[in-house]
């Protein structure tokens, strides 16, 4: 019998980028979600279809045969062989393993889609072999997929698919679950422009070591304004948090990570009463999010959407990585 497994996608409410730099941020899981199916083979093949994105092959041992997908196929299935290898070494059973990935979550967008993926494919595999791993294997598992994807992430992605809800993240302390009082009232918009993390990441990292006496105290006003959000979050000041959102976004413009595509969206927002608005995850493209009052939400997503983005209305998840059946 196969095993269903989901994981939810994330927005990063204050402090990405900043967090690759050790940093506090800001993290909360949201009602989309990726699904793996896994299923065992007669052969030792690892077969993975992802079916969103049209891509399928399988490795055999240390090669990989195309089945749909084109020159990316490799690329984009690798992580997740990586993942599935990693359970099968745990388990120390030979067999091979089919995953079917499918998900609502867009990609290359900002949204941890390719986190969400892998917990949701290792929480699947391990589960098929009788394994109980616990959430912080199937955090480092995940961890180690997305290593490949973008070469130094902070591991916020991984841990929010992972555990779920809305918690204060630092790169190698790990993460407390925040309390927030009330709603928060998020709007999701999509500039359609998708981008890489890693490139992201990189062109921060150049900024600061080009500009290191300007940019470092960026990163660390950045950390500043996740700590006083969290307050914000607590007390559910709902003014405060837009204001801090807007801080924030402000320091990723001046970090480098902001584009036309996304400021063009962040404007909009603000001009329909949204009490703020930032972008979200990697930047250059991808998505923002924008906090208003629940009676205004509606307007903000008309308004998004009247200069080009597609947006959405954003629930919470407090559930991470799940077995569905
Ligand atoms: C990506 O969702 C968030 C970044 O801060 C990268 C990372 O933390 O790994 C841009």
């Amino acid at each position: 019998m196969g095993v269903i497994a989901s994981a939810p996608a994330k927005i990063i409410l204050f402090g990405e980028h900043f967090v690759v730099y050790g940093e506090p941020a800001i993290v909360l899981a949201i009602d989309k979600r990726a699904y793996a199916s896994a299923d065992i083979r007669e052969d030792k093949r690892i077969y993975i279809n992802s079916v969103e994105l049209g891509i399928s092959g399988f490795f055999e041992g240390k090669k990989f045969h195309e089945e749909r997908g084109g020159q990316i196929a490799h690329k984009t299935l690798e992580p997740l062989n990586i993942a599935i290898q990693k359970v099968l070494d745990r388990s120390e059973k030979s067999v091979g393993v089919s995953v079917k990935v499918r998900s609502a979550i867009p990609v290359a967008a900002g949204l941890g889609s390719s986190a969400a993926v892998a917990a949701a494919v290792a929480t699947a595999v391990g589960r098929l072999l009788n394994l109980e791993l616990s959430k912080e294997e199937i955090f480092r598992i995940s961890y180690e997929a997305e290593h490949l994807v973008h070469g130094t992430p902070s591991g916020i992605d991984p841990t929010i698919s992972t555990y779920g809800g809305v918690l204060l993240y630092r790169k190698d302390k790990g993460f407390a679950e925040i309390k927030v009082k009330g709603e928060i009232p998020l709007v999701i918009g999509d500039t359609g422009v998708k981008r890489l993390t890693g490139d992201l990441v990189a062109t921060v990292r150049k900024r600061s070591k080009q500009y290191p006496s300007i940019i470092k105290p960026l990163l660390k006003v950045g950390g500043k304004i996740a700590l006083k959000a969290v307050e914000a979050l607590e007390t559910g000041d709902l003014y405060a948090l837009g204001e801090l959102m807007n801080i924030n976004h402000g320091l990723l413009c001046a970090v480098g990570v902001s584009d036309v595509s996304l400021e063009r969206l962040v404007y909009a927002a603000r001009g329909a009463d949204a009490l703020g608005a930032k972008l979200t995850g990697a930047g250059g493209g991808g998505c923002m999010i924008a906090l208003a009052k629940s009676n205004k939400l509606v307007q903000v997503v008309d308004a998004i959407e009247r200069v080009g983005g597609r947006a959405f209305v954003a629930g919470m998840a407090d559930e991470g990585v799940m077995i569905e059946s």
